[in-house]
């Protein structure tokens, strides 16, 4: 059997993303199909419709998602008809040798649904992400499903599929922030913003955002921000020593992924402090640093990948400390918007009082 439903589809390099009616196949083995009840905007989609990615046109774009489970394939256990779940982007093997150390977000061999979802003239469509959210049903790896609370709202929940995950993650997974640490995050959109709510989760003592827009810093400062600091009108390493008694934060957390800030974050640590770079440089950006300034401060440099999770651990985790009010999701929802709204949410992402635009079905 196949479902017809409305999606989200970016046919062409730049152009508008279109609501269309696609094909999606029922799941084969190990495969699972999704109803979508929520599904955040994020820049990546964004990238992918601008041919930023590759040139795999049309995408079904959308991959921040939650929904409930509608029906699994052959050998599918681990979830069930009826579930509540967050979609992920990574379907581990379990198997390579970064699955076997215990660090599966480095898995080099992850694999998504192997059916083909279509347009209505049987165009194949490629995944953003390998999920495609922004459709009232999508075909995923039920490896790719993570069994959450369904008290929670799918609109909160969805968010740790990709960017607030990313973000939390970067400081308690990549980051390893200790109770009582100092922690600077610099750039805090959706991604520095979540790193702020997860170094308060690990018991930070100091929490210092910065940017250059004053909104953003507003809501880092709901989130438990500290200290604040905007970059545009102190020097940033500067403020940070400062409030550091002089010697740089225990963990600086770089969320925007530019040259500049790398360099912020890189002298605004303590001597062997640690440098988490999350925010996504783009293949042409260049750092350079006197070689014996990485010789001489010690400490690690560090990325983080999707915030390093292990998604069967981390996503019912957070859900748990989300419904318990220790950790605020919602403040994250700026907007919810309907499956038609997806192009103008493009359009307001870069305005500073958006944090995520979500889709609600
Ligand atoms: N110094 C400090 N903050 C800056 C600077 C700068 N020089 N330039 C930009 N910023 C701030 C912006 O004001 C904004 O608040 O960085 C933030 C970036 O936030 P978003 O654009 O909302 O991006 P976000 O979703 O948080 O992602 C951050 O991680 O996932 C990647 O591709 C993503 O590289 C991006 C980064
Ligand atoms: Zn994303
Ligand atoms: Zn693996």
């Amino acid at each position: 059997m196949t479902h017809q439903v409305r999606a989200v589809v970016a046919r062409g390099k730049g152009a508008p993303v279109s609501l269309e009616t696609i094909i999606v196949p029922d799941p084969g083995p190990g495969e699972a199909l999704v109803k979508i009840e929520a599904c955040g905007v994020c820049h990546t989609d964004l990238h992918y419709r601008e041919g930023g990615i590759n040139d795999d046109f049309p995408f079904l774009l959308g991959h921040e998602a939650a929904g409930i489970v509608e029906s699994v394939g052959e050998g599918v256990t681990d979830v069930a008809p009826g579930d509540f779940v967050i979609l992920n982007w990574r379907a581990v093997c379990g198997q390579c040798r970064a699955c076997l150390r215990g660090e599966s977000w480095y898995c080099f061999n992850t694999h998504n649904a192997k059916q083909k979802m279509t347009l209505l003239d049987g165009t194949e469509l490629s995944p953003a992400l390998g999920v495609g959210a922004f459709a009232e049903k999508t075909l995923v790896a039920a490896g790719q499903c993570t069994k959450v609370d369904p008290t929670a709202s799918a609109a909160a929940a969805g968010l740790l599929g990709c960017g607030v995950m990313a973000g939390i993650g970067a400081a308690i997974n990549t980051g390893n922030v200790g109770r009582g640490d100092s922690v600077a995050v610099i750039g805090c959109g959706g991604v520095g913003a979540a790193a702020i709510a997860g170094a308060n989760l690990a018991g930070a003592a100091k929490v210092i955002a910065v940017d250059i827009d004053d909104r953003k810093l507003e809501t880092a400062s709901k989130l438990g921000a500290t200290h604040t600091v905007n970059s545009k009108e102190s020097d940033a390493v500067e403020a940070i020593r400062e409030l550091t008694g002089g010697h740089g934060a225990d963990v600086v957390i770089e969320a925007v992924g530019r040259p500049e800030t790398y360099q912020q974050a890189f002298y605004a640590r303590d001597l062997a402090g640690t440098v988490v770079l999350v925010g996504v440089p783009t293949p042409e950006m260049k750092l350079e640093l006197p070689l014996l300034d990485v010789f001489g401060r010690g400490g690690s440099l560090k990325s983080s990948w999707y915030g390093d999770c292990l998604p069967s651990r981390d996503f019912p985790m957070l859900i748990d400390l989300y419904l318990q009010g220790r950790l605020d999701l919602d403040a994250f929802v700026t907007e919810t918007i309907a499956l038609d709204e997806v192009e103008k949410a493009f359009e307001r992402m870069h305005h500073g009082d958006v944090l995520r635009s979500v889709v609600v079905l």
